[in-house]
């Protein structure tokens, strides 16, 4: 299986092209996902983009591909393009388009988030849900333009496990991508993640990456790998106990014929862990996933 390391791990402790580039090779990776935690896609252009191109730079330097740039918790925590109103719509549509600015001056191919959120009014009137939909597929096709004209060549939906979200199963996955399927000017494709994949009280049954890859397997660009009880969506490294694990990433890998879908290791530390432990704490649960 293909491993590759997105940054979440890293916020707030290791900053700059310098020390990330050192950090990312003393964890023996040579393909990394960037994260929106790191640069902030609204931060004014001139030195948002000269932050970017001199991270770009160290890890070219050091022989580290950046495949993509993703969202992360500060991202995640607004509604974008399923906000309640048209105001709040249109920033989460501007967010986007300026963190492919920032993807662009990275030069990277792809930048992806989630989709949106309903507001807990609009999640549960399914009109409403409909309505908003219908505008957030036009906003999607905008930004598409935008991706194509900023040279990126792909943009990533991840799905989450949220019934007041979209998308959340692979069937809205499917829906999302049956929508856009040629509307756009660069192929929107998903990045599934496994912690939310299996998402047990959601999805029941099919809380299983085959019922994805069923149903949404073309579209599948990448996933992100994290360790889970299933209960939430926890973001834990492999070093504790949960229901995932290398024999089941491995298998899935084997058993699928994936080439090209780098798994991204998505781990997400409490602020409050100390740098030393987080530095131990990853070698230990990237030695169980390589071993
Ligand atoms: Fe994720
Ligand atoms: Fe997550």
């Amino acid at each position: 299986m293909k491993l590759g390391l997105n940054l979440s791990f890293a916020v707030k402790r290791w900053l700059g092209g310098r020390q990330m580039a050192a950090v990312v090779r003393e964890l023996g990776f040579d393909k990394i996902q960037f994260t929106w935690d790191l640069i902030d896609p609204w931060w004014p252009e001139g030195p948002r983009d000269k932050i970017a191109r001199e991270y770009a730079r160290a890890f070219e330097d050091a022989g580290i591909t950046v495949d993509s740039a993703f969202g992360g918790v500060a991202s995640y925590s607004y509604n974008h393009f399923l906000a309640p109103t048209p105001e709040l719509r249109d920033l989460g549509k501007q967010h986007l388009m300026r963190a492919i600015d920032l993807t662009a001056a990275m030069d990277v191919r792809a930048a992806g988030m989630p989709f949106g959120s309903y507001s807990a009014e609009d999640a549960v009137d399914p009109a409403r849900r409909e309505e908003i939909y219908k505008q957030a597929l036009e906003a999607m096709v905008e930004v598409s333009r935008h991706a194509k004209r900023a040279g990126l060549s792909n943009i990533l939906i991840e799905p989450v496990p949220l019934k007041t979200e979209f998308p959340s199963s692979a069937e809205d996955a499917l829906r999302l991508m049956t929508d856009l399927d040629g509307q756009t000017d660069v192929p929107v494709r998903l990045l599934v993640d496994w912690g939310h994949a299996i998402f047990t009280p959601l999805f029941g049954n099919d809380a299983n990456m085959d019922h994805w890859m069923d149903l949404v397997g073309p579209y599948i660009d990448s996933f992100h790998i994290q360790q889970t009880d299933g209960l939430y969506d926890r973001h834990w490294n492999f070093t504790r106990a949960g229901v995932i694990d290398r024999a089941l990433l491995e298998d899935f890998w084997q058993r699928r014929g994936l080439t090209t879908q780098t798994y991204f290791l998505e781990i997400i530390y409490p602020f409050e862990e100390r740098d030393e432990v987080v530095m131990a704490d990853m070698k230990a649960g990237i030695a169980l996933l390589r071993r």
